[in-house]
């Protein structure tokens, strides 16, 4: 008889440029201050890409990262994800470039853009064309230069974002007890003028015009996403624990979208999980987007929050509006 094929992550690897931008730098840039942004945020720090880094840079040190530490060649990946809302350039996509970069000719490469839902989606996508065995060596990469798309005169936004990169490498697995045993994935286009890059698009293309009015940096109407982010985050981890007949008990590790602490622990607390099971960086890195989730997968692993057979429950939202959960078996 066949035995059904399940996706197991079977690397982690990560890529934060160096360069600090703290909350003390913010304050020389916008009427803000440190006080106001930690207990509103949580956030103290985030990254700043350098020059000649981009996403696709980052995202490629990234992908060598996670096939390193699985043990595996980067020439034998056979597709690359990449997620991502600061793309490389519109065309062609951010992976063809990480591709070339790996050396993983003919490998598939595209992109995924579901803004900071994109890595659980891009998982999603990759679970699916594993378990279906078209392919076996599958690098999912979350990667932001927000730095380069963030107005840093709108005192609303820029204090959140930071720049990074995040991957994971999947293998096929025949245990039933590893690998990723569930994904929900969900959106709703009404909301997408909530977070929008309005111009360098279709709908408006680049213009005098549009780079006068700083059209092509993100615009966010935060209160509202707050509201929503509280809403979907408790309904993904319920969706989550609901669809594998979880308890909180059951539940090793929670790796939630790294954006604002009220919203992780609001949404946390009502679920009753203990704050030492939920994943934490947002104070160094911000919120990086795409590649939160899979930077803080690479820190939680290697820091030794997450083992063989532990259960990890991801979720994500962000613009579209988008979100999306998780529930994985390391
Ligand atoms: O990853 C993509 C998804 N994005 C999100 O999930 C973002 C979700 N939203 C948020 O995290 C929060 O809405 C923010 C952190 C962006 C803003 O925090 P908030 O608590 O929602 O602030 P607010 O916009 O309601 O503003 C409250 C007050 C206002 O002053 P008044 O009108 O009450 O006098 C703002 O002008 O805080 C003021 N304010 C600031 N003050 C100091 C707004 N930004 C700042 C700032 N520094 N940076």
């Amino acid at each position: 008889m066949l035995k059904s094929v399940r996706a197991a992550i079977t690397g982690f690897g990560s890529y934060l440029p160096t360069k600090i931008l703290s909350n003390a730098d913010l304050e020389r840039l916008v009427d803000t201050n440190d006080e106001w942004i930690v207990q509103r945020t949580g956030i103290r720090e985030r990254r700043v890409a350098a020059v000649g880094e981009s996403s696709a840079t980052m995202a490629a040190e990234a992908g060598k990262r996670a096939c390193a530490n699985a043990g595996v060649d980067p020439k034998e990946v056979d597709l690359v994800i990449c997620a991502s809302i600061t793309p490389e350039t519109i065309c062609p996509s951010t992976a063809c470039f990480v591709q070339r970069d790996l050396g993983c000719k003919p490998a598939a490469a595209f992109d995924l853009s579901a803004a900071c839902s994109g890595f659980v989606y891009s998982l999603s996508v990759a679970r699916g064309l594993i378990e279906s065995g078209q392919f076996k060596k599958c690098l999912v990469i979350g990667t932001e230069t927000l730095s380069r798309f963030t107005d840093y005169t709108d005192r609303g936004s820029c204090i959140i974002f930071g720049d990074g990169a995040g991957a994971v490498l999947l293998q096929p697995t025949e245990e039933a007890n590893k690998g990723i045993q569930y994904t929900v994935l969900k959106a709703d286009g009404d909301g997408f003028d909530y977070i929008i890059t309005p111009a360098g698009g279709s709908r408006l293309p680049a213009s005098h015009e549009t780079v006068d009015q700083k059209m092509h940096f993100l615009k966010m109407r935060g209160r509202e996403v707050y509201k929503f982010a509280i809403e979907k985050m408790q309904w993904l981890m319920e969706d989550c624990m609901n669809a594998c007949g979880l308890s909180v008990e059951d539940v090793d590790l929670v790796v939630p979208h790294q954006v604002n602490i009220r919203i992780i622990e609001s949404a946390t607390s009502k679920l009753k999980f203990p704050i030492d099971k939920v994943y934490v960086n947002i104070d160094r890195f911000g919120n990086t987007s795409a590649a939160s989730i899979p930077i803080a997968l690479e820190e939680a692993q290697r820091l030794g929050r997450m083992k063989p057979g532990s259960t990890v429950l991801l979720a994500a939202f962000g613009a579209g509006l988008t979100w999306a959960g998780a529930v994985i078996k390391v």
